[in-house]
């Protein structure tokens, strides 16, 4: 494998099994130093797992990853010094207060008095300044992920990862996360982003990787990935009543509020063909347009993932 000690992670060759169930199943890709990186998939897909190996919460059964070129097991001090990792699941202790526990997590990596204008400023900046002392059973669920995520930062991490950190919080919180997060980037900040919001990656991520069933099913550019595929989407609403013709019918990929629409191939399916066939079956248009598919289309393409992704956010 291509590695690279400048690589912010390298994964090589990781398995895991829990029991029966092989959730990595030799997983390899490198994220580059500064990216700012999407890891997509359905649930169950591995990817918590490999953020949790990463973390080295986990151990791998097989396989490699070094972070700026440090391995996670034989390095894991240093290694765990330059990742901050917002965790999927909201755990933390009731009891601390809000600016109490990003102070003790900030002990905890060596960091002292130096690191407390920092995090002021991310209580400022993630908008929890009115809670620094308010105790964090006290908070509701979008407050404590925002102290997760400050948790995460405290110790100023060249490499950030993010378990579905908007998963179930408010716009605000979302947007207010994507500014400080691509500000961060903007400063040379590696991130690395899982979500089930796909036009949250589509707009964020520079590169994606796509895991399902434990394996990378993809690794391309945002940009490649969009234009992978010759496909597009054409919305008919019919001005009649009446059937549509038995050629289009395979191509039906969704009907919605009385319109219907077809999955084109670019090469095969030339839109003037279907103007033609629905003439000589005697039916006239109301309206049309054209869709150029999302991420969302491909990621159901490549997952063969029918139903919707995991969180609302998904919905157009
Ligand atoms: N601690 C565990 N014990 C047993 N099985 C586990 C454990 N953690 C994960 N798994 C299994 O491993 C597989 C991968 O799970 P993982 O949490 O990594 O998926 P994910 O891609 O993060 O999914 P989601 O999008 O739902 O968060 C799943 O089949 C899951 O049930
Ligand atoms: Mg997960």
């Amino acid at each position: 494998m291509n590695t690279s000690s400048t690589d912010a992670l390298s994964i090589d060759g990781v398995r895991k099994a829990y029991g029966k169930v092989q959730a990595l199943d030799g997983v390899s890709f490198n994220i580059r130093r500064g990216e700012f990186f999407g890891l997509l998939g359905p649930n169950g897909a591995g990817k918590s797992t490999l953020i949790s190996i990463i973390a080295g919460l986990v151990r791998a059964d097989e396989g490699r990853i070094g972070v700026l070129g440090h391995d996670t097991v034989r390095d894991w001090r240093s290694a765990r010094r330059l990742i901050g990792v917002v965790p999927q699941e909201l755990v933390f202790d009731p009891f601390f207060k809000v600016v109490d526990m990003l102070r003790i997590q900030a002990g905890y990596y060596g960091c002292g008095r130096e690191s407390w204008p920092w995090i002021d400023e991310m209580l400022v900046k993630l908008d929890l300044e009115s809670k620094r002392n308010a105790s964090m059973r006290t908070l509701s669920g979008g407050m404590k992920r925002r102290v997760l995520i400050a948790q995460a930062l405290v110790h100023r991490p060249p490499v950030v990862i993010l378990d579905e950190p908007t998963a179930g919080v408010d716009v605000e919180l979302r947007r207010t996360l994507w500014s400080f997060m691509s500000e961060l980037h903007a400063k040379g900040t590696t991130v690395v982003l899982t979500t089930h919001y796909l036009e949250e990656a589509q707009d964020l991520c520079e590169r994606i990787a796509i895991i399902d069933k434990g394996k990378v099913r993809v690794i391309e550019t945002t940009a490649q990935l969009l234009n992978r595929h010759p496909f597009r989407f054409l919305r008919i609403k019919l001005a009649n009543e009446g059937a549509l013709p038995e050629s289009l019918r395979p191509l039906v990929s969704g009907e919605k509020n009385g319109s219907i629409e077809l999955r084109l191939d670019r090469e095969k399916h030339p839109i003037g063909g279907v103007f033609t066939a629905l003439r000589a079956a005697g039916l006239d248009l109301e309206d049309v347009h054209t869709r150029e598919p999302d991420l969302e289309d491909i990621f159901i393409e490549l997952t063969h993932d029918n139903s919707r992704p995991a969180v609302a956010g998904g919905a157009r």
